[in-house]
């Protein structure tokens, strides 16, 4: 021990990548624990030779790779291998090192078939839709409860994986062909291109669960990287409108092979204002100038699917219900640099459905779409904050609209990032052991 958590508290692209970063550098190994490269996680360094900053987009591997810690895709990710090689790729064109990165032998894989799926399921659900990101992710879980699933480690002996391969395929042809008129999937090209990625891939298949469970014993610091968010979780977001993983603090136990008892410090991110993608529930959504202006001043477009952000008001609903899930040490307030120069700002504290308040978050997907926000508002701040480097510096407003989110999450604030690069940061308390 000690074994550190990073998730997002809202609906993805809180920030997660920077923060994951900047700890990372501190860290023994950072691994992910659910998802797949449905994520994407930013981060922004300097480049070595120019000293231009460059943004580095990770979508499946943990964003710890550009330090030295190792970085392990654990056991409960879903892995499109062939996306896999290609993100190891660019990234050692850029000039990063990637030979400390590690697939666990019990991750499932995100077959092709499970892409097209994935694609199929949504048109065929017209007006219904998630709006997913359409990297397989539903179709490849789906797979793995259903014990169909392909597993990472299977490669290692590439004559059983054939076997299991041929089942699947037959399996999932009759769905192609009955259910959506659509060809299906050729065994033998789907062997021939695993035939070529399978050597490069070997030699990073761990066991990631003994792995992770020894540097834990052995006091190294190890830090778990969520990917999407509470509000996405399969169990306790906006069913149906969510991912198909628990990206939570309990997701790491499951997903890493990790006693809850190895998890100390459970930090949550969340962004000073709301967005998401992809369709689903979002009270506090503004649909007007603001809601656009939010939208361009946060660049908040998808990091991966490019899709526009919705984008609306703080929703502390949501965030606390986030604390509550993953039971939360800390929060990392991102993006407070972008609500500057606002007149007023708005809080989303609770939400009036049918006349009742409503302090938590209803599992009723009806309810919820009757619900309105219910607004506390702030007195904003002129100052531009990016510059500053101290809790101090900062404006008398943005205190006050900190101290409310604190106060209303019932989660101290250990630190705030005021920019996407690696040094606009202010710190309130030291989060690691
Ligand atoms: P993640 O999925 O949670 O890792 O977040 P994304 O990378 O999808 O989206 C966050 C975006 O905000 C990225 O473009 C980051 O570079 C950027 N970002 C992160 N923190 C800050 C911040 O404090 N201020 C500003 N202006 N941008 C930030
Ligand atoms: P990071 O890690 C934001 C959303 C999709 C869709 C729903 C289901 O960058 O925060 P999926 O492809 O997972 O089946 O899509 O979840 N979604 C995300 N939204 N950030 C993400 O990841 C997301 N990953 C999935 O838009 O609404
Ligand atoms: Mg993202």
């Amino acid at each position: 021990m000690p074994g550190y958590v990073v998730v997002g508290t809202q609906w993805g692209d809180e920030g997660k990548g920077k923060v994951v970063d900047y700890l990372g550098s501190r860290m023994d190994a950072v691994v992910r624990f659910q998802g797949g490269n449905n994520a994407g996680h930013t981060v922004v360094v300097q480049d070595k030779h120019t000293g231009q900053n460059q943004q580095v987009v990770l979508h499946l591997l943990p964003s710890g790779v550009l330090q030295k810690a190792s970085c392990i895709i654990g056991p409960g990710v879903v892995v499109d291998p062939f996306v896999f090689l290609e993100e190891i790729n660019q990234l050692e064109e850029r000039g990063f090192n990637t030979d400390h990165v590690l697939l666990s032998d019990c991750s499932h894989i995100i077959m092709p078939y499970h892409v097209r799926l994935d694609a199929l399921i949504e048109a065929s659900l017209k007006d219904h839709k998630i709006g997913t990101t359409k990297r397989g992710i539903g179709p490849c879980y789906a797979d793995k409860y259903s014990r169909q699933g392909l597993r990472i480690g299977d490669l290692q002996d590439f004559e059983s994986f054939k076997k299991k391969l041929k089942l699947a395929v037959d399996m999932k042809n009759i769905t192609f062909q009955k259910v959506y008129e659509d060809p299906g999937f050729s065994y033998e090209e789907l062997v021939a291109q695993f035939a070529q990625i399978r050597k490069a891939l070997l030699p990073r298949i761990i066991n990631a669960q003994i792995v992770i469970n020894q540097a834990l014993d052995a006091q190294k610091q190890v830090l778990f990287e969520g990917a999407q968010a509470a509000m996405l979780d399969i169990n306790y977001g906006n069913y149906p409108y969510v991912t198909s993983s628990s990206p939570t603090s309990a997701g790491v136990c499951t997903g890493a092979g990790v006693s809850p008892k190895k998890l100390d410090v459970i930090i949550g991110i969340a962004k000073a204002y709301s967005t998401r993608v992809g369709e689903g529930p979002f009270v506090s959504e503004l649909f007007d100038d603001m809601g656009a202006w939010l939208r361009e001043q946060g660049h908040e477009f998808g990091a991966t699917t490019g899709r526009p952000r919705r984008c609306g008001w703080l929703d502390v609903n949501v965030v606390r219900h986030a604390a509550m899930i993953n039971g939360l040490s800390d929060l990392v307030i991102t993006k407070l640099d972008i609500l500057s120069g606002l007149k007023k700002i708005r809080m989303c504290v609770a939400y009036d459905i049918d006349g009742v308040r409503y302090d938590y978050i209803p599992s009723s997907m009806e309810e919820l779409q009757r619900a309105k926000p219910i607004y506390e508002e702030f007195d904003g701040w002129q100052e531009d904050i990016s510059t500053m480097k101290t809790y101090e510096e900062l404006p008398e407003n943005c205190k006050i609209y900190l101290r409310r989110i604190e106060e209303l999450c019932n989660t101290r604030i250990s630190m705030i990032s005021v920019g996407p690069e690696r040094n606009c940061n202010i710190y309130l308390h030291e989060m690691l052991k």
